[in-house]
C-alpha cells in the first residue's frame, strides 16, 4: 500500500451515472490509474463489458428500446451481475469499485445503492452531463463508433444505430436530484462540477482529481537530466553540474522537443536541482522548477557510492535490497514516500492542456512513468529509466502508446 493508512475506512463505490457517450469510462479509467497508483485496491466493473462477453457485441438500438421487454431484463440481470461482483470483490479486501454503467433511472439508483448501503459501503455517485453537442459527437467518434460493438459496420450505419440507442435511453434518464447523496456532477466535461455533499478524504480526493483532469490528448515528454558530474563519478544525490556530456544532451533535448512538437509551446517542469535546470536551459521556453521534483532524498547515504554505503551501512544496504520500494534511507526517503510527495504534480501534468516535459531524476521519472503506464508501485524502483533518453507517452485510441528517443552523446 502506498498510501498511509488512515482511520477511515476506504472502502468505497463510486456510483457512474449518464447518457451513454457522457465520458464515464473515460473518467472511470483515470481514476483507476490514479487511485491505484495512490495505493489503494481499486478496479473497474464496466456493464458494458459484461453485456459484450455475456449476451454477444453485436446488439442493435432495438436492444435498448423501453418497450423492449426481453433486452431491458437482460440488461439489469447484467447490471446486477456486474455489482455482484464488485460486492464481492470488496468484501475480498477491495478498496475503491467503480461501477460503470448508465444508471439513468432513479429505480436502478436506488436498487444499486439498497445493495451497497446493505453491505456497508459507502456510495458516491458520479454523474456526467454533457449538453455540449460538440462534445458528444467527438465522443461518440472517438469511442464507440470505434468500440467492439461496431467492428466491422460501415461508419455511417453504426452512427444512425448509436443515435438511435442515445435516445432510448434519453427518452428514459432521470438526471440526480438533490437527495441523491453524495454525488459530483461534471458537467461540459469538466467545464463546471457541482458538488451534493462530499465529504471525506477520499471523496475530497477524488473531486480535485475530476477538477483537474480532462479529455484533450496532448503528449507527455518525460526525461531524466543530462550526466551530471555525480553521475560520472558514480555518487548518488548531491546538486552536481553537468557533465560535458550531459551538456550535449540539454542541446540535443532542445533540438528534438522543438522538432516534435513544432510550433506549440509546452509547459516545461523541472526539479528545483541544478543538473534539471541546466538541461532545461536550452529550451526555447520558460521552466517551472518544483521541489516534488527533487530526488528521492538519499539522506545520510546522499553524495555516497552503492559500494561505500554497502561497506559503511551494510545493514541498511541489505534492506533496501530486501525491500527497496518501502526503504527508507535513514534521514531521507522511501519510494513510497516519493509517490506521496510527488502526488500534486500528477495533478498539475493532468491538468495541462499542452504538451508536457518534465525533466527530473532517476526515482521522479519512475514513479510518474509507473502512473501513467499505471504499473504496480511496487515495481517503481526497477523500471528502466536510461540518461539520454526521451520518453513520449500519447494517448492513441486503443490506449497509451510510447515511444524512446536516445539522443545526444549515447545515441546510435
Ligand atoms: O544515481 C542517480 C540517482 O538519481 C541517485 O541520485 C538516486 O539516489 C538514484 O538514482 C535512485 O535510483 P535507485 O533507487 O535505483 O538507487
Amino acid at each position: 500500500m502506498a498510501h498511509e493508512r488512515r482511520n477511515e475506512t476506504t472502502q468505497l463505490a463510486l456510483v457512474m451515472v449518464g447518457l451513454p457517450a457522457r465520458g464515464k469510462s473515460f473518467m472511470a479509467h483515470r481514476l483507476r490509474r490514479y487511485l491505484g497508483w495512490l495505493g489503494y485496491r481499486t478496479r473497474v466493473f464496466n456493464v458494458g463489458a459484461y453485456r459484450r462477453a455475456q449476451a454477444g457485441a453485436q446488439h442493435r438500438e432495438d436492444f435498448f428500446a423501453p418497450d423492449n421487454a426481453v433486452g431491458r431484463r437482460t440488461r439489469e440481470a447484467l447490471a446486477d451481475d456486474a455489482l455482484g461482483d464488485l460486492l464481492d470483490w470488496m468484501r475480498a479486501g477491495g478498496e475503491v469499485g467503480i461501477y460503470d454503467a448508465t444508471n439513468t433511472t432513479r429505480a436502478r439508483r436506488d436498487r444499486v445503492r439498497q445493495r451497497l448501503d446493505a453491505a456497508g459501503i459507502r456510495v458516491v455517485f458520479i454523474e456526467s452531463v454533457c449538453r455540449d453537442p460538440a462534445i458528444i459527437e467527438a465522443n461518440i467518434r472517438a469511442t464507440k463508433l470505434k468500440g467492439p460493438d461496431y467492428a466491422g459496420v460501415d461508419p455511417d450505419e453504426a452512427l444512425a444505430d448509436f443515435r438511435a440507442r442515445l435516445a432510448h435511453y434519453e427518452a428514459m434518464v432521470e438526471p440526480m436530484t438533490e437527495d441523491e447523496t453524495s454525488a459530483i456532477r461534471v458537467v461540459d466535461a469538466g467545464r463546471r462540477i457541482e458538488i451534493n455533499e462530499v465529504r471525506g478524504y477520499l471523496p475530497g480526493k477524488i473531486l480535485f482529481f475530476l477538477t483537474n483532469s480532462h479529455a484533450e490528448r496532448r503528449p507527455i515528454f518525460l526525461s531524466r537530466h543530462g550526466e551530471s558530474e555525480a553521475n560520472v563519478a558514480g555518487r548518488i544525490g548531491l546538486d552536481p553540474e553537468l557533465s560535458s556530456a550531459g551538456l550535449e544532451y540539454a542541446d540535443a533535448l532542445a533540438t528534438f522537443m522543438r522538432y516534435r512538437i513544432g510550433e506549440t509551446t509546452p509547459t516545461v517542469f523541472t526539479s528545483t536541482l541544478r543538473r534539471t535546470i541546466r538541461t532545461a536551459a536550452p529550451l526555447p521556453w520558460p521552466a517551472t522548477a518544483w521541489r516534488a521534483l527533487d530526488e528521492l532524498d538519499a539522506g545520510i547515504c546522499d553524495g555516497k557510492t552503492y559500494a561505500e554505503i554497502a561497506a559503511e551501512f551494510p545493514d541498511d544496504y541489505a534492506a533496501r535490497q530486501a525491500d527497496k520500494f518501502h526503504y527508507r534511507y535513514p534521514g531521507g526517503e522511501s519510494y513510497r514516500d516519493v509517490i506521496g510527495r510527488v502526488e500534486p504534480m500528477i495533478l498539475e501534468i493532468e491538468r495541462q492542456r499542452r504538451p508536457v516535459l518534465v525533466i527530473a531524476h532517476q526515482a521522479i521519472i519512475r514513479v510518474l512513468y509507473a502512473y501513467f503506464r499505471e504499473l504496480p508501485a511496487e515495481e517503481c524502483p526497477y523500471l528502466p529509466v536510461p540518461l539520454h533518453c526521451v520518453i513520449e507517452l500519447r494517448q492513441g485510441t486503443a490506449g497509451l502508446e510510447e515511444e524512446r528517443h536516445m539522443l545526444g552523446p549515447d545515441a546510435e
